[in-house]
């Protein structure tokens, strides 16, 4: 057991939480919308032919914002195709999944998903195959309020109401070569400029997010940036961090200094773009919409970008990317912590993806719903982070990490809103539990009373590789942490590789 020791002040403010930070990512990609959330057969399907069962668990999540129609999906998308009549419909190849799309699912239907499960919808324009009309088109029949052809075509799609999306992509991972369309930064920057242009031209209200680099990994990454908003800074607010974690070679120690990797993702993307802001002699904040984060196991064989049935022909709604997460996978709510301690430039944010593919919820065609590890740090995170983000440092001992050196072992982050505080921490430690204690000093000074534990959670299994399966969907969950107060001080016992949550009112 080691001690480590840290400080909660309510004068140590990050920002406020958007609550875009916990949004999630819905692409037209295996199993994720058919099979995944629409599914007409099935006994919970409702009158639209979506799953209750799976509405439930995405409300329970506590998904703000949802990014669709993709992902890499989206650079070959032609969005017409999901509106109309369902039998005038026509089924398509998708060349990023080499799948075949079928499109009963477009943007009526997905809305109409989103108003059941309360989230709001983010859409991403097609920059790959497409360009500026295409995009001005689909805003004008999804935002526009005067009479013209494609919103009559709206309201005869049952729409009379402008769907009013606010948050709009400008392509995706335009920088990857896997990406169909993909582009060099000078060629997608003056893109990116010209389409935002005019998508401001038709609706001001938008808020727009340009490509940045889809891993910290991209030889391009910096670069890219740079270029894309020498180009674009005037006309957008947003620029994408893209990032998936993994466990490499049995290196447990190292998959959970992860979050170190996303701060310095996030950090340098900053860095950035107020390098070009004081070139342009600007005092403008372009803010990261982290739109792409998760764990992913991207096995050369058998799973990610190369993870596309060839051999199998053309399916529809084939089984890609259904990645089964353990503790140590959920242990990585490290990552929400990371995105919390950079509220005030990460003002959007979305876990990719939510149901079946590199998902918090899995489904089986006729079967049962249930949640994966990693929905528990997320949905405790989503519900008990409100109102201020806090900085609490914390004095803890460290592990080499061979690629971000010397790491803290234990990393934590606070929010506090006019009802209570809540603390979360994460023990990076493959083999010392902690206790951590913390001075509330400040907190009961500037508060004028003591707190108390109301509600506490761990995230922690001796054997880190348990995982939620079909056979056994409630092996891993979150149970009480151990922790209370004494005064003006906290105490939490957390275990080697855990995770936990404490409410203080
Ligand atoms: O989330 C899976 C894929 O990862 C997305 O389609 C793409 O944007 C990223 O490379």
């Amino acid at each position: 057991m080691t001690d480590a020791s840290a400080r909660l002040d309510p004068h140590y403010e990050i920002a406020d939480i958007d609550r875009r930070l916990f949004g999630g990512f819905v692409e037209h990609l295996g199993r994720h919308i058919y099979d995944g959330i629409f599914e007409p057969g099935h006994p919970s399907a409702d009158d639209e032919g979506f799953r209750t069962d799976v509405i439930d668990l995405v409300k329970e999540l506590g998904v703000s914002t949802i990014r669709y129609p993709g992902g890499n999906f989206v650079s070959g998308y032609r969005w017409e195709d999901g509106i109309g009549p369902k039998s005038e419909r026509p089924r398509r190849l998708d060349l990023a999944w080499h799948s075949t799309e079928t499109n009963e699912v477009g943007l009526h239907e997905f809305q109409a998903w989103l108003d059941r499960v309360g989230s709001d919808l983010m859409l991403a324009v097609n920059l790959g195959t497409r360009g500026t009309q295409e995009a001005l088109d689909l805003l004008e029949y999804a935002n526009a309020e005067a009479q013209t052809a494609w919103t009559d075509r709206r309201a005869a799609n049952g729409r009379e109401t402008p769907f009013g999306v606010k948050m709009w992509c400008l392509g995706n991972e335009m920088d990857g070569p896997w990406q169909l369309g993909h582009r060099n930064a000078d060629d997608y920057g003056k893109l990116a400029s010209q389409t935002a242009k005019g998508m401001r031209m038709l609706d001001p209200a938008v808020e727009l997010v340009v490509c940045g680099s889809s891993a910290r990994a991209m030889p391009t990454f910096g670069s890219w940036e740079r270029t894309v908003l020498e180009h674009t800074f005037d006309d957008v607010d947003f620029i994408s961090c893209h990032s998936y974690y993994q466990e490499h070679d049995g290196d447990a120690q190292e998959f959970l200094a992860s979050g170190v990797d996303m701060a310095k993702f996030i950090e340098a993307v900053v860095a950035i773009a107020d390098a070009v802001a004081a070139t342009k002699k600007s005092e403008k904040r372009i803010m990261i919409s982290f739109d792409e984060w998760n764990i992913w196991y991207l096995h050369d064989d058998e799973g990610g970008q190369n993870d596309k049935p060839e051999e199998k022909g053309w399916p529809v709604a084939p089984r890609l990317l259904e990645d089964h997460y353990s503790a140590l996978d959920a242990v990585v709510g490290d990552l929400m912590i990371t995105l919390l301690q950079h509220a005030d430039r990460v003002r959007s944010a979305s876990l990719a993806q939510l149901v079946n593919v590199i998902a918090p919820i899995m489904t089986e065609p006729g079967g049962p719903a249930w949640r994966q590890t990693t929905f528990f740090p997320f949905s405790i995170t989503s519900r008990l982070a409100q109102g201020r983000a806090l900085r609490v440092p914390v004095a803890s001992s460290t592990f080499a990490s061979e690629k971000l050196g010397e790491v803290a072992t234990l990393n934590a982050v606070a929010t506090i809103d006019d009802d209570g505080v809540s603390l979360f921490v994460v023990n990076r430690s493959t083999t010392d539990a902690a206790t951590l204690r913390v001075d509330l000093a400040p907190l009961v000074r500037d508060l004028g009373r003591e707190v108390d534990v109301v509600e506490s959670h761990l995230l922690h299994e001796d054997d880190v590789y348990a995982a939620n399966t079909l056979d056994d969907p409630e092996r891993v969950g979150v149970r009480g942490a151990e922790a209370s107060v004494d005064g003006e001080s906290l105490s939490i016992t957390l275990p080697a590789v855990s995770w936990a949550a404490v409410r203080l009112a």
